[in-house]
């Protein structure tokens, strides 16, 4: 089923210079990049964010990560890109995360773990329209879903 989902590269992913790495994993494996932008993530939009961790010991130190520089947000279309995306991002901690996933090759410390990828469909549509409004999507489609050079 096409879904679409939520990946934010964040801050430490930006200053190492790993943008294209990332994105490069998710291209090379089909999915299709319906909307990108880079910003920089206020506290009220983080809060909101990773409204479901307040409270827990790491959520002020992962709003001052987050908040902390530029990160990359992009919508990523596809075949069950939801469960597609968790499984190229790795588990959240790079040292359990399994060599060949993003965290896995990529990553150290669990408080600076490189990219965000939804958790299920309510989180991916609550996440989208944080950081997107509709005319920020582009309706297209790559070439092995039947894109044609004109
Ligand atoms: P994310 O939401 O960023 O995609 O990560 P996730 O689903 O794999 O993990 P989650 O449990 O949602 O945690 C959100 C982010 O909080 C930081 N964290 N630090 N110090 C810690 O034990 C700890 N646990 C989580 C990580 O940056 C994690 O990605
Ligand atoms: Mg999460």
């Amino acid at each position: 089923m096409q879904e679409t989902t939520f990946v934010m590269l964040k801050p430490d992913c930006v200053q190492r210079g790993l943008i294209g790495k990332v994105i490069s994993r998710f291209e090379s494996k089909g999915l299709r990049i319906s909307a990108m932008k880079l910003l920089e993530v206020d506290e009220k939009t983080a809060s909101t964010h990773y409204e479901e961790h307040q409270g827990k010991d790491f959520y002020q130190p992962l709003l001052k990560y987050i908040t902390s520089g530029p990160v990359v947000v992009m919508a990523l279309t596809g075949d069950s890109s939801i469960q597609m995306v968790r499984k190229i991002v790795g588990k959240t901690d790079p040292k359990k995360a399994e060599p060949g996933t993003i965290r896995g090759d990529l990553a150290i410390e669990v408080s600076r773990n490189i990219v965000h990828a939804s958790d299920s469909s309510e989180s991916a549509e609550r996440e989208l329209g944080i950081f997107f409004k509709e005319d920020d999507y582009s309706d297209y489609n790559r070439v092995e879903e039947g894109w044609i050079y004109p």
